[in-house]
């Protein structure tokens, strides 16, 4: 009988309810995601066509008001029912502030608006429609990125102003000659209102449409049963001159046991690249706190009982327990992926008459795992590709002289069957990267970096 049993089999399904992890001093990035000035462009033509499609659901205010025509004498009007047929935003601009933000402008846009209008003079009263048109008007804009407690980006106007050339309005309806009398005095009141009203209709459409965008990007991801992952930000999207960098926490924990793992997020630097729209980076930290969560869920343990020991210890029941000796490390190094198990292995008697075990012998196993990393549909996934040669050693034995050679071969029997293709169907889970709702990604360039997968891609 050959049984190898992984003793993560039941894990306790987790409470959701947010554990509390505060008191992390250290704020690196495990995580940092790149959106050049390329990405941010392309962005920027998603986000004018949202805001068209905004903007033409837009009321604007009713326009009221008395004039004075010559012949007639004092006249009240009304402008009602306004609505925006048609808005061009064209000749944007983004401006790059390293440290303040990112400013946009925009010149010589125009805006057509249709609605009815009424006139009173005594206890006659006219009414119609009218077209109006708004051409050379601009914007100017400044966004500022930040997070907010929960960790997710947020973007505020911090500063609009803008200014329209020219108003034309064009009126229909009975007797509308009257009201052209004194189309000039309108045309500069609805200017007024409607400068006032474009800058108010940009804000809302930031802190509305934008802001619920960006909370679309998840902030922590459950893997599996035994581990989740944290993408939250744990600093402001940094403006630099190339684009924006977005710092993220990203690191595995696990909910069942949500202590912190024992060693701290290097500072990340990212490989001076440019040409394509994002880059993700993955750093080794971020990697490595997934070993560690995974192993002290007791997942990384295995069980093998097989007959060949029963051959040999013939009156007792033996089994091998596999574990680890310490977290493996994984080291990204330029081209490589290696994780370098420093494997325990004891050979254990079941007592018959108790429910105790005895140790026979204990081993060291020591290799190197070559891992092929690659990206598909949005996650980063591997497969283990290489392991070197076992190295044995024995670290103590109260049987005397063991079978080495008999343990070498049943445990790199188990390691290729079992070990490495459990592992590798983890590995082709893999895990999600962090983007908000309704991206993908396409032309992805994976490079393996000391210290940090760099994954370059265009928005799709
Ligand atoms: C990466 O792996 C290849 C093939 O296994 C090896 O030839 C090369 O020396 C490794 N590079 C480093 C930096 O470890
Ligand atoms: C694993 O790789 C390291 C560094 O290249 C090397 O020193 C060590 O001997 C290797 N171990 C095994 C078991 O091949």
């Amino acid at each position: 009988m050959m049984l190898a049993r992984p003793y993560c089999a039941v894990v306790v399904l987790l409470l959701l309810a947010g554990v509390s992890r505060t008191g992390e001093g250290n704020s690196n990035p495990g995580f940092m995601a790149r959106i050049t000035k390329k990405g941010l462009e392309y962005v920027q033509q998603y986000v004018v066509t949202t805001l068209k499609e905004q903007l033409s659901t837009i009321r604007l205010p009713d326009l009221s008001g008395h004039s004075k025509i010559d012949l007639i004498g004092w006249v009240s009007y009304d402008f009602h029912s306004l609505k925006i047929h048609r808005f061009v935003l064209q000749n944007w601009n983004l401006n790059l502030l390293p440290e303040l933000g990112i400013g946009v402008f925009l010149s010589n846009s125009y805006m057509s608006v249709g609605g009815d209008w009424k006139v009173n003079k005594a206890f006659i009263t006219l009414d119609g429609s009218f077209e109006l048109k708004a051409n050379g008007i601009s914007i100017s804009l400044s966004l500022n990125l930040d997070k907010d407690q929960s960790g997710r980006p947020t973007a505020s106007v911090t500063e609009c102003s803008n200014s329209i050339g020219h108003i034309s309005i064009h009126l229909s309806g009975s007797l509308s000659w009257i009201l052209n009398l004194f189309h000039e005095i309108i045309e500069n009141n609805i200017k007024m209102v409607l400068e006032e009203k474009v800058c108010d209709m940009v804000t809302e459409f930031t802190t509305s449409y934008l802001e619920l965008y960006l909370r679309t990007l998840p902030v922590t991801t459950m893997i599996d049963e035994v581990a989740s992952l944290d993408y939250r930000l744990v600093g402001a999207p940094q403006v630099t001159s190339e684009g924006l960098d977005i710092p993220f926490k990203g690191e595995f924990f696990s909910q069942s046991h949500p202590s912190h793992v024992p060693f701290e997020a290097p500072s990340m630097m990212l490989p001076p690249q440019h040409d394509r729209m994002i880059y993700l980076a993955v750093s080794q930290y971020m990697l490595n706190t997934a070993i560690w969560v995974y192993h002290h869920a007791g997942c990384m343990k295995v069980v093998i009982q097989n007959e060949d020991l029963a051959r040999l210890y013939p009156n007792m029941e033996v089994e091998l327990e596999v574990s680890l000796e310490s977290e493996p490390l994984l080291t990204l190094t330029p081209g490589n992926v290696t994780l370098s198990p420093v494997i325990d292995i004891r050979g254990l008697a079941l007592l018959p008459s108790s429910s105790d075990q005895r140790t026979l012998f204990q081993l060291r196993v020591n290799t190197n795992v070559s891992i092929a990393i690659g990206v598909n549909s949005n996650r980063i996934v591997g497969s283990v590709t290489i392991g070197s040669e076992l190295k044995f050693e024995v670290k103590q034995s109260n049987l005397g002289n063991i079978n080495k050679k008999l343990m070498e071969s049943i445990f790199s029997y188990y390691t290729i069957k079992t070990i490495y293709s459990s592992l590798n169907a983890k590995l082709q889970e893999g895990f999600p990267l962090p983007l908000p709702r309704e991206t993908s990604l396409n032309s992805v360039e994976l490079q393996i970096h000391k210290n940090l997968l760099f994954v370059g891609a265009y928005f799709d």
